[in-house]
């Protein structure tokens, strides 16, 4: 019966509309480096990523800073704005990259919230403020 059907295939495509826009969330709140990142990675990071550090020494990456975080390591940036696929930061936070490579280096990765704390903001533009 082709009104029934029709009303089956409406109903469908409502459902599958809510469904949708309840994934999208509400507007994410806009993520900056001051008041979400920097305190994550002053806290999970610095520590070898600091002048002098381990991370540092190895790599050339510094993190106590926005500007320094942004230069990267000595072959180049780790945070592509709007790119967190292919910023080497997310990635070797997330388990993208080989074990050995993971970062926090040695330690307990971060909580998955966390982690995508950083995804997010990389995806919004990595802005300073
Ligand atoms: C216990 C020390 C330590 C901690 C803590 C640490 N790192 Fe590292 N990190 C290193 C070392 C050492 C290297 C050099 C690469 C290597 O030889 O493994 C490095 C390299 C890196 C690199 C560059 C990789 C490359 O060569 O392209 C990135 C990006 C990075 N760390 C991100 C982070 C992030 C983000 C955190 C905090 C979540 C963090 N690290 C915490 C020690 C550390």
């Amino acid at each position: 019966m082709p009104t029934k059907q029709f009303l089956t295939l409406a109903t469908a495509s409502f459902t599958a509309a809510v469904l949708l826009s309840g994934c999208g969330k509400e507007a994410p709140k806009a993520l900056t480096y001051q008041a979400d990142i920097k305190p994550i990675l002053d806290q999970h990071c610095v520590e070898c990523h600091k002048e002098g550090g381990s991370g540092t020494e190895k790599s050339g990456l510094l993190m106590d800073t926005y500007a320094a975080t942004m230069r990267g390591t000595r072959f180049g940036p780790v945070v592509i704005p709007g790119q967190s696929i292919n910023s080497t930061l997310y990635r070797l936070i997330s388990n993208k990259a080989d074990p050995s490579l993971r970062m926090p280096h040695d330690k307990a990765p971060l909580p998955d919230e966390t982690v995508s704390k950083i995804k997010d903001w990389i995806d919004q533009g990595a802005k300073e403020q």
